[in-house]
């Protein structure tokens, strides 16, 4: 599968999940949900640090650097977000509030991505992309196995 389109069913499958959390009322399960949520999105945000964005970064152009490291900023707001999760309570009038901005914050981000970064990337060509994908993809299995082993 070429690289940006593994990356835009992850942003899907993100985005339905955060969907089941809004309408999800018992405890237990937005726990559950935001937990899925975060694994997805460490993981994607791996293998695009790792993978993605420096073959981006490759295609020299100002707009190609620029675009990469306002994603890192970005990315490392996500990841400030995300550390907190764990000591939030599904039940404390917080959770929603703390719910919802990661969610516009992460469709903002998407949807920059989809619609500038990708579309610069076809630069990178076929071949390239299909190789990145599937390099991708196994960066991602193996991220989300440790996870599960550490969990
Ligand atoms: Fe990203
Ligand atoms: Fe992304």
């Amino acid at each position: 599968m070429q690289a940006t389109d593994l990356l835009k069913r992850q942003h899907r499958e993100v985005k339905s999940l955060f969907k089941k959390l809004e309408s999800a009322d018992n405890p237990r399960m937005r726990r559950q949900l935001m937990t899925e949520i975060a694994r997805n999105l460490e993981g994607h945000t791996v293998i695009e640090e790792e993978i993605f964005y420096p073959a981006v970064r490759e295609l020299e152009s100002r707009k190609a650097e620029e675009m990469v490291l306002e994603a890192y900023e970005e990315h490392h707001v996500v990841k400030l977000l995300l550390a907190e999760l764990p000591q939030v309570n599904p039940e404390d009038e917080r959770f929603e509030a703390k719910m919802t901005v990661l969610s516009e914050l992460v469709e903002h981000h998407v949807e920059e991505e989809e619609k500038e970064m990708f579309k610069l990337a076809q630069k990178l060509g076929k071949d390239e992309l299909e190789e990145l994908g599937e390099q991708m993809e196994e960066r991602f299995e193996a991220f989300r196995r440790k996870a599960a082993e550490a969990a």
